[in-house]
């Protein structure tokens, strides 16, 4: 393994574009703001606020990630977006109900600037959303090309260095890989045809690869974790990441699962409900979006547990999750979590855990650290999939050889260790005999 040569600095403004200026989006570009003029704290952020230690434990070197790689600063960010409903970034953020007005107001201007581009949008995948903003076009290529032109015109109005784009839209029905998405060729021509195999998100992806930007799955539908896709990045070397943001529920279950698999305690049944009423809650109260989130959020306990290696642990478990719209709760989600565990024996217990938490809030992180990270990542030459970022995301895009890496702690080592690959320093292995030697 050859380190990266020297990665560029972040020099000049890097254009962060998202597709769904919703809840997520507008939390996340609003605290950018509120961070930049000392308001507060990106509390949340890797990027922002983290260490790395570097060498032995007696030497004493944990520098913050942000000053260890050449991260863009979060004053060169200038961030852009598409959305079907014409509100600008401030009447959307309102209307998410995360922030709260008086948050809101201070940076009402810089909020006011951002005002959604036409969306490329067909209401047969997000069936209980339907808004005024929305392209036309001869077929899906035209939209395509249409949307290359509006990234174009960003960079060029903003002056932008690089960009990255980030989907943050709603989540999309369910979706399975056809032979369409197993080329570039087989995908360009159903482009032409406005094959249904090609959803809304899919058009967006395959304009920011098409134009060497890196890109990054916030939901869990079938966007850039295809084969055509994979091959379009690899000819314009665009870096991906994806897929569906870990954040309440999924973050609890990927934090507490691994401690149980490392004690040995078997696990037996593990049912999870929440409720949820912000706009994301509603169109995943429809089956066809629900099956995609339900497939994206019970993928990770398998692969913590493996069944396979520990059967008389883990063999039955009975894994069950729901989520219900409940509008009176907004953005703030409430999940609960039944655990059924077996110890010493076979004696049964469980565990409970009640998470009341802000959805939007633990995402806006993530969407801010992914999209400084896949900017990192292009400018050290590393494209395609970037299992790296696993760490960020529910359903993590991986090789078709490998299994996904789910456990939160394997997931930050692996981040870690890829950040100090890049700079030429040792990786850490936490063998730690040299202390005792
Ligand atoms: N908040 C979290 O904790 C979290 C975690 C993981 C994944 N997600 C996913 O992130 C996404 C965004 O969540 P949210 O709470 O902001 O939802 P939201 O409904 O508030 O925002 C989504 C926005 O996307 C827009 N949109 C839908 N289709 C579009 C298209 N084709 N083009 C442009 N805009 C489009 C909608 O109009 C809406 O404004 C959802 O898919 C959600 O499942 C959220």
């Amino acid at each position: 393994m050859t380190p990266p040569a020297q990665i560029p600095q972040a020099s000049g403004t890097l254009g962060v574009l998202l597709v769904g200026l919703g809840a997520v989006a507008t939390t996340t570009i609003a605290g950018v703001f509120a961070i930049r003029k000392g308001l507060a704290l990106p509390i949340g952020s890797l990027t922002q606020m983290g260490t790395i230690r570097l060498g032995k434990r007696s030497e004493g070197r944990s520098p913050k990630i942000k000053e260890f790689v050449p991260l863009a600063h979060l004053n060169d960010i200038v961030f852009g977006g598409w959305d079907i409903f014409e509100e600008d970034c401030y009447a959307a953020a309102r209307t998410a109900g995360v922030l709260e007005g008086a948050q809101l107001d201070v940076i009402r201007d810089e909020l006011e600037a951002i005002r959604p581009m036409p969306a490329v949008f067909d209401q047969r995948y997000v069936k209980r959303l339907d808004g005024p903003n929305v392209k036309k076009g001869r077929n899906k290529r035209d939209l395509a090309e249409q949307v290359i032109a509006d990234i174009r015109a960003f960079k060029a109005r903003h002056g932008c260095d690089r960009l990255v784009m980030i989907w943050t839209g709603s989540t999309e029905v369910y979706m399975k890989e056809t032979a369409v998405h197993q080329s570039v060729a087989s995908f360009e021509k159903a482009l032409e045809q406005s094959d249904d195999a090609i959803p809304s998100s899919m058009v967006y992806a395959y304009a920011a690869i098409s134009e060497g930007i890196p890109f990054a799955n916030a939901a869990p539908n079938l966007t850039a974790d295809v084969p055509a896709m994979l091959e379009l990045a690899a000819r314009t070397k665009a870096p991906l990441a994806g897929n569906d943001m870990k954040t309440g529920q999924t973050l609890i279950k990927t934090i507490i699962a691994p401690g149980l698999k490392a004690r040995l305690l078997g696990v037996r049944g593990w049912y999870s409900t929440n409720i949820l009423g912000n706009r994301d809650g509603e169109v995943l109260d429809d089956p066809e979006s629900f099956k995609t989130k339900e497939e994206s959020k019970k993928s990770a306990l398998d692969y913590i547990f493996q069944p396979q290696l520990y059967p008389d642990l883990y063999k039955d478990l009975c894994h069950v999750v729901r989520i219900n719209y409940y509008p009176p709760r907004g953005d703030n989600k409430e999940g609960w979590d039944n655990i059924d565990l077996v110890g010493w024996l076979g004696y049964p217990m469980q565990l409970k855990i009640n998470f009341l938490c802000r959805d939007s809030i633990l995402a806006a992180p993530i969407v801010l650290d992914s999209a400084l990270f896949l900017d990192l990542a292009k400018r050290a030459g590393m494209s395609g999939i970037q299992e790296w970022l696993s760490f960020y995301f529910k359903a993590p895009m991986h090789a078709p050889e490998v299994y996904p890496e789910h456990d939160l702690f394997i997931q930050l080592m692996k981040l870690k260790n890829t950040l100090r690959y890049m700079q030429g320093e040792e990786l850490i292995t936490h063998l730690g005999r040299e202390y005792y030697d």
